[in-house]
């Protein structure tokens, strides 16, 4: 089973301010969607509202798997899971065979890191005032195994690149 982890974060690490994404990179919001539509989404609670808030409604075509410690919380057409390890279980009986995306925030993906086999990293290449933040890629446990440049143009304020990271050993669950 393929674990998946789908971040952009700036040169410093940035990947988000005030509960949302302090960047609009069109080209990058498709990748995102090509990359996970078909698939089940785990996601935290804050990052769920948020893009509730930006599109009105949950992400289409994928199964919204919302991770929260509310026992209470409700969402139309979304499963909710007291733990990020539930949510990869009801990810993984939606969808058995194919790949499962942690698509954060902040919170979640410092806890999918130990979980995760794979991470596509989106590196924009600015410096960006932020208040959350995704971890260095440690080198000695994530070897890079693609990339792809996007050069800034007038629909993107800034050059990023697509990396994509897969875990050098094996998981064992
Ligand atoms: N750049 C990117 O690629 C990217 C992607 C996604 C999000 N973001 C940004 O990230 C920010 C949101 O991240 P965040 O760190 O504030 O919040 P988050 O990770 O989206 O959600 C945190 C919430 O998840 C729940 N949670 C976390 N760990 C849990 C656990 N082990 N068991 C049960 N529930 C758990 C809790 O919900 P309850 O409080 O309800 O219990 C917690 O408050 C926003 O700015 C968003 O725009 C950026």
């Amino acid at each position: 089973m393929r674990i998946s982890i789908i971040v952009a974060a700036s040169e410093n690490n940035v990947i988000g301010r005030d509960n949302s994404i302090p960047w609009h990179l069109p080209d990058d919001l498709k990748y995102f969607r090509k990359r996970t539509e078909g698939h089940p989404v785990i996601m935290g609670r804050k990052n769920f509202e948020s893009i509730v808030a930006a599109l009105g409604n949950p992400l289409p075509n994928r199964s919204n798997i919302i991770v929260t410690r509310d026992s209470a919380y409700e969402a139309v057409g979304c499963l909710v899971s007291s733990s990020l390890q539930e949510a990869i279980m009801y990810g993984h009986k939606d969808n058995d065979k194919e790949e499962i995306f942690i698509i954060g925030g902040g919170e979640i993906y410092r806890q999918a890191l130990d979980l995760c086999n794979y991470i596509y990293l989106t590196r924009i290449h600015a410096w960006i005032a932020g208040d959350i933040f995704f971890p260095a890629v440690d080198t000695n446990v994530w070897e890079e195994v693609e990339r792809e440049d996007h050069l800034a143009d007038t629909a993107h304020k800034f050059s990023f690149t697509y990396l994509t990271y897969k875990r050098k050993n094996r998981l064992h669950f």
